[in-house]
């Protein structure tokens, strides 16, 4: 069975009260179920983690790398900063998919530049709690054409 790495960054688990007006009224909760519902469709296991710390997300991304065969990321602000896990994703050599809620090129300007994106196969933003399935279907498929390769 394949394995799907989840990993929501800092202030994601606040979703659902923090700033709806940008990031929507779904909880993380809500988020998550709705990731395990699609892989579960389609015969793969989501492994959700969030943290507000970097080197907790670094430690995570290190250890459960080995068991997955995809990692879905929102690395919250450290998306436009955080080099450190922009090398651990590197490091670790497994596809990674990097997501956002909002749009962050339609935001402020220190939003619209992503740290994470140079190792990461592709990008998800500005779809809400939607970009998240949007990125399990990603997954699947990056998944599926590895298998065949
Ligand atoms: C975010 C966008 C980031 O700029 C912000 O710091 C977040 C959430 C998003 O999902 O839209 O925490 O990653």
């Amino acid at each position: 069975m394949a394995n799907i790495l989840v990993i929501h960054g800092p202030n994601l688990n606040l979703l659902g009260i923090r700033e709806p007006e940008i990031y929507g009224r779904t909880t993380l909760e809500e988020i998550n179920t709705g990731i395990n519902n699609i892989a579960r469709q389609y015969g793969a296991e989501a492994i959700c983690f969030q943290s507000n710390s970097e080197g907790e997300i670094i430690n995570i991304i290190h250890r459960e790398s080995k068991n997955v065969e995809c990692i879905i990321l929102n690395p919250g602000a450290y998306t436009h900063y955080s080099i450190a896990i922009a090398d651990a994703i590197k490091a670790v050599n497994v596809p990674a998919i990097e997501v956002h809620l909002s749009n962050i090129f339609g935001r402020e300007e220190f939003r619209q530049r992503s740290v994470i994106a140079p190792a990461v196969v592709g990008q998800i933003s500005g779809f809400g709690s939607f970009s998240y399935q949007l990125a399990v279907y990603a997954a699947l498929n990056i998944i599926k054409e590895r298998e065949n390769k």
